[in-house]
């Protein structure tokens, strides 16, 4: 039998935890970033785009770009890291570089013009794409003598509200990393308003690895029978905080990090298909390097059933 005063204390529950407030008070010099953590606030180092490149000295380092070698940067965002390759060798033989962003190729096509003395070659497409685009553009296969491949998602697609990776900015709930040629692709929105309450919770589980998927997906599906469609990224934001106790917590680096972060963070990898891509995009790299050529991957890398952040350094084709 229908049980009104359940659904009207569930309903009342939901209005009161909604307006809990998205903006907590944090130290000065500090700000709630949109990936969900806290970050310390940093005088912006480069002024070209928004993104300042993760681990710059290292992978330029390992990468050791050198005049007449030809670099494939898999992951070109805004151009950050590619940008300090050319800088470090800008006698490079031709430099390739691939997003299946659109937004972040026209930086890329700005990029070529500005480098002009250098043979840069932008591609508008995914890891799976790469083959094909190669092929297109007559690139040998065993003939890159570096690959890097910075995975996730840029700050570029984090700063803007309506493309719905961020927590903090609130905006459509998309996370397509190219909304215009993957039309056809689901966003984060169609998933979390047609799964059901089990599938959602063993997507939230598997590619977010959050304890409490299931009372996630239960506040999720519950909702939206009060309430009709999710299409807001802080209205996901608040159910996903409506079954903690607090808004924030320490992450596995002891970070704070607000509790809605591993939901998002799923959703995305769902969204974008990311494993496959990753575990495909892996595979074109090292059959397109030269038998000593190397790969920088940085990305975050489920093992084990736990989340690591792995950052696999200098592998050598075939190892
Ligand atoms: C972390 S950002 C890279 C930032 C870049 N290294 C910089 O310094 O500006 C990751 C970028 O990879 C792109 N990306 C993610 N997965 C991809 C895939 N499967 N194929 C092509 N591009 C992808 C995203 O669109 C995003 O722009």
């Amino acid at each position: 039998m229908y049980n009104f005063r359940m659904h009207q204390t569930l309903v009342i529950g939901f209005c009161l935890r909604l307006q809990r407030p998205l903006n907590f008070k944090l130290l000065p010099n500090y700000r709630f970033c949109s990936t969900g953590h806290v970050c310390q606030v940093k005088k912006p180092q480069n002024t070209k785009g928004s993104h300042i490149p993760v681990m710059l000295n290292e992978i330029l380092t390992i990468l050791n770009p050198k005049e007449g070698q030809v670099i494939l940067d898999m992951t070109f965002g805004s151009g950050g890291h590619s940008r300090e390759i050319l800088r470090t060798a800008p006698q490079l033989k031709q430099l390739i570089v691939l997003d299946r962003d659109p937004l972040a190729h026209e930086i890329a096509l700005d990029f070529a013009d500005e480098f002009r003395h250098c043979k840069i070659l932008p591609l508008l497409g995914t890891f799976e794409d790469l083959p094909h685009l190669l092929q297109q553009h007559q690139v040998p296969t065993n003939s890159i003598h570096s690959v890097l491949l910075d995975a996730g998602a840029s700050s570029m697609q984090y700063s803007a509200a309506n493309r719905g990776f961020s927590l903090s900015l609130n905006g459509n709930l998309d996370m397509r990393m190219n909304e215009l040629r993957e039309a056809d692709q689901p966003t984060a929105a169609d998933v979390v308003n047609t799964l059901d309450e089990k599938s959602l919770q063993e997507l939230i589980k598997k590619y977010g690895e959050e304890k409490k998927a299931h009372d996630i997906a239960h506040a999720i599906v519950q909702f939206r029978a009060a309430f009709g469609k999710i299409v807001t990224t802080h209205q996901l934001v608040a159910i996903v905080a409506s079954v903690f106790d607090s808004p924030m917590k320490l992450d596995k680096l002891q970070r704070p990090a607000h509790v809605a972060t591993k939901t998002f963070q799923a959703l995305r990898i769902f969204v974008n298909n990311e494993l496959n891509q990753l575990s495909n995009g892996l595979l074109v790299a090292h059959s397109y390097l030269k038998e000593e050529g190397k790969s920088v991957d940085n990305k975050e890398q489920k093992s084990g059933g736990s989340e690591e952040l792995l950052k696999r350094m200098s592998m050598r084709r075939g190892h």
